[in-house]
């Protein structure tokens, strides 16, 4: 549909420096020499390289609509770049979420994270960018709940006659590989009684009755796709805003509180989500402590529009970086304060997460050797 826009963002780590901390600058600039290939080609409109901790973040406009081969195809090259520059400089994790060899018509499956809508351009349209590290997608569904089901944040569900219809929001359950669309707020109760489990469901998408699609979160499962740990999710979430849509404020201001999500420190431990600037996003305490970032943009006839200046070069479109400010110390002040404590717990439950969602564990070895020495209790 010619005069649809799609909006893809995909994300992968494919290495760092002196451990899992950030992708080096040539990463970057290899993977954005490819999207721009794929501009000159028509295949895209317009992207953004950018990263969070040691994530790689493809921003993408284009024509093709979601799950579009090409465009996919086009993002894994410019991992696969960016990883054969990491692999050239012997960096760390070197390729580490390029799950095969091959590109096989998609993304999803194959390690990257992947968020994409499709809509109809309004006059004018603002969209706030959110990506992660150090978590997974679950963690974007306490803020989804505050954003789009509760009016003491968004004020716009109670006096904004455009959001007073409420929203659909789509729940997947990322263990079976099922969704389910429920409406809010009729079934609120019902959704907060699935997502509340964020070991499970997670919000993959949320709509606005007439505006159409409003949310939508990367909800790729990697540690489960590979069947053993190699690397986190570190989702990332797009949201269109205001005019009947929740204002930019409601959308950032859930941000606030500094949430424990679960994916610290070898994909294991739970610490407080900590809003800050691109780059100011290197973890650097414990690998984090789990981090996000919200880059605030237009798009604009089916172009990214930042804060860039004529004659900037493509791709380089300086975003609104929304947690970079001073009214952000004090969560960020709480946030390593919950941390620390968390820390405290060591390798104790809930410092560490369940059994079952470690991405690390020698419990069988330890189990087996045992065997012999396990006695029955009297
Ligand atoms: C990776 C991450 C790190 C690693 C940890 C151990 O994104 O979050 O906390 O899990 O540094 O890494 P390896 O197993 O590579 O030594
Ligand atoms: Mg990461
Ligand atoms: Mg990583």
């Amino acid at each position: 549909m010619a005069d649809k826009v799609t909006v893809s963002l995909i994300k992968a780590d494919v290495g760092s420096i002196a451990g899992h901390s950030r992708p080096h600058p040539k990463m970057m600039e290899v993977a954005a020499l490819t999207l721009d290939k794929g501009v000159k080609d028509g295949l895209l409109n317009d992207f953004y390289v950018t990263r969070c901790g040691d994530d790689m973040e493809l921003l993408m406009t284009h024509r093709n609509g979601e799950n579009h081969k090409g465009v996919h195809e086009l993002a894994w090259n410019a991992f696969m770049a960016a990883s054969e520059a990491a692999k050239k400089m012997r960096l760390y994790a070197a390729g580490q979420d390029l799950l095969s060899d091959a590109f096989s018509g998609n993304v999803r499956g194959q390690g990257p994270g992947a968020a994409e809508m499709e809509f109809e351009e309004r006059p004018t349209e603002p969209m706030i960018v959110l990506m992660a590290d150090k978590c997974g997608p679950a963690a974007y569904s306490l803020p989804i709940s505050k954003i789009y089901m509760d009016p003491f944040t968004t004020t716009g569900l109670v006096i904004d006659p455009r959001a007073h219809l409420g929203y659909d929001i789509e729940v997947v359950d990322v263990v079976d590989n099922k969704r389910v669309v429920m409406s809010s707020p009729a079934e609120m109760y019902d959704i907060l009684a699935l997502i509340g489990d964020t070991t499970r469901y997670a919000v993959k998408r949320v709509i606005h009755r007439d505006i159409g699609v409003g949310a939508v979160v990367s909800t790729e499962k990697l540690n489960m796709l590979a069947g053993k740990y190699v690397g986190k999710d570190d989702p990332v979430m797009m949201v269109r805003c205001q005019s009947g849509l929740p204002a930019a404020g409601e959308v950032l201001q859930p941000f606030a509180f500094p949430q424990l999500v679960a994916g610290w420190m070898r994909g294991s431990h739970y610490g407080a989500w900590f809003p800050c600037a691109v780059d100011e996003s290197t973890p650097s305490y414990f690998d984090g402590p789990p981090r996000v970032c919200a880059l605030g943009i237009q798009i604009s006839n089916g172009m990214i529009q930042g804060l860039e200046s004529p004659g900037s070069k493509p791709g380089d479109h300086c975003p609104i970086d929304y947690f970079a400010g001073k009214e952000w110390d004090p969560v960020r002040n709480k946030a390593m304060d919950i941390s620390m404590y968390m820390r405290g717990h060591g390798p104790f439950m809930p410092g560490i997460v369940s059994p079952d969602e470690l991405e690390y564990t020698t419990r069988p070895e330890i189990l087996k050797k045992l065997e012999p020495r396990m006695q029955p209790l009297e």
